[in-house]
């Protein structure tokens, strides 16, 4: 395949085979690490993007700004940089060092906010910041993927045919829960064109999305402080809420048993599958995997780290 546009560096759609992995003979990771971003959200990048470009926005009349702890604003400062925006990311104390280097190298200017929310998380901080700066300057563009329909409609169209594509029946699927855009998009495709597929959304323990107490988290990725306007479980079969410690242990289970280095949310899809009872064992699972390790070596890798956050040896 040749392209033209450095945001379109990516593998094949891939997925890593478990060996016989809590019971399952047929558990499969789907592997959205391989691309120039490392993770999922260079789909939902290039899709809101584009979305704002069929809309009149373009680089000589616009800056970007979005809210992101990490990924997203990894894959738009991609993004922006080779379309030619100036590109401002809000990020807070939960965007580890790497993401924010990563950021400013592609050229994005990084705002940092640090008061917390009434949650004790930062997401609102984060939009008031951005609503703010909106109102003062008309030509910066929010993407806002807690909003956008642009966000779950790349999931539809890319991550769930991908998966659809690859296999002959899917018995369950598991997406963890962010913005909810992978969910929210996987799941409408997947409700249409494979209904007998049980889809279970995962999200970490302390969020507010699907209605639990706020609690503080630490591991960027999946879980909100404010339930996402997008976020609709109409199309989801079961909802499966996981502990960041035990996100961290099954982190660290991969990578001993497999060499597999993979990001926290994936620890926590992984633990969603172990979690969930009566999966018939010939049955086909698919759980999506966002991203690889290497953001979060300072964290869920750092035995430091984990000691301090959840007193646990690792
Ligand atoms: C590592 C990781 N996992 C999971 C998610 C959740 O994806 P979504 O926002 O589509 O719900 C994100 C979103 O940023 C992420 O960065």
């Amino acid at each position: 395949m040749i392209i033209n546009k450095v945001e379109k560096l990516s593998s094949q759609p891939m997925f890593f085979q478990l060996e016989k992995h809590f019971g399952l003979n047929n558990l499969f990771l789907k592997i959205e690490g391989l691309n120039i971003a490392g993770s999922i959200k260079i789909k939902t990048a290039l899709s809101l993007i584009d979305q704002l470009e069929r809309e009149g926005v373009s680089p000589s009349k616009n800056k970007i700004i979005e809210s992101s702890s990490g990924n997203l604003g990894i894959a738009l400062s991609i993004v922006c940089k080779s379309r030619g925006y100036t590109f401002t990311c809000v990020t807070d104390p939960n965007t580890s060092p790497y993401s924010e280097r990563l950021m400013r190298i592609y050229g994005a200017n990084i705002l940092k906010v640090s008061q917390k929310d009434k949650q004790g998380g930062y997401l609102e901080t984060r939009i008031s910041l951005i609503e703010e700066m909106i109102k003062k300057n008309k030509n910066l563009i929010w993407t806002n993927q807690y909003s956008s329909f642009a966000n779950p409609l790349i999931h539809y169209e890319e991550t769930a045919r991908e998966i659809l594509n690859q296999f002959a029946k899917v018995d369950y699927l598991f997406i963890g829960a962010g913005t909810t855009g992978t969910l929210v998009g996987c799941a409408e495709h997947v409700k249409k064109f494979s209904p007998q597929t049980q889809v279970v959304a995962v999200d970490s323990a302390g969020s507010v999305t699907f209605g639990g107490q706020p609690l503080p988290r630490f591991i960027p990725g999946l879980g909100t402080s404010k339930k996402p306007p997008i976020c609709d479980t109409k199309n989801v079969d079961e909802i499966v809420v996981i502990k960041e410690s035990d996100a961290v242990q099954m982190c660290h289970f991969m990578l001993n048993k497999y060499g597999l280095f993979l990001g926290g949310s994936s620890g926590s899809v992984l633990q969603a599958v172990k979690k969930k009872k009566n999966i018939p064992k010939d049955a086909c699972v698919v759980a999506i995997s966002p991203d690889f390790g290497e953001k979060y070596i300072d964290t869920v890798y750092n035995p430091i780290w984990v000691k301090e956050k959840f007193n646990m040896e690792i």
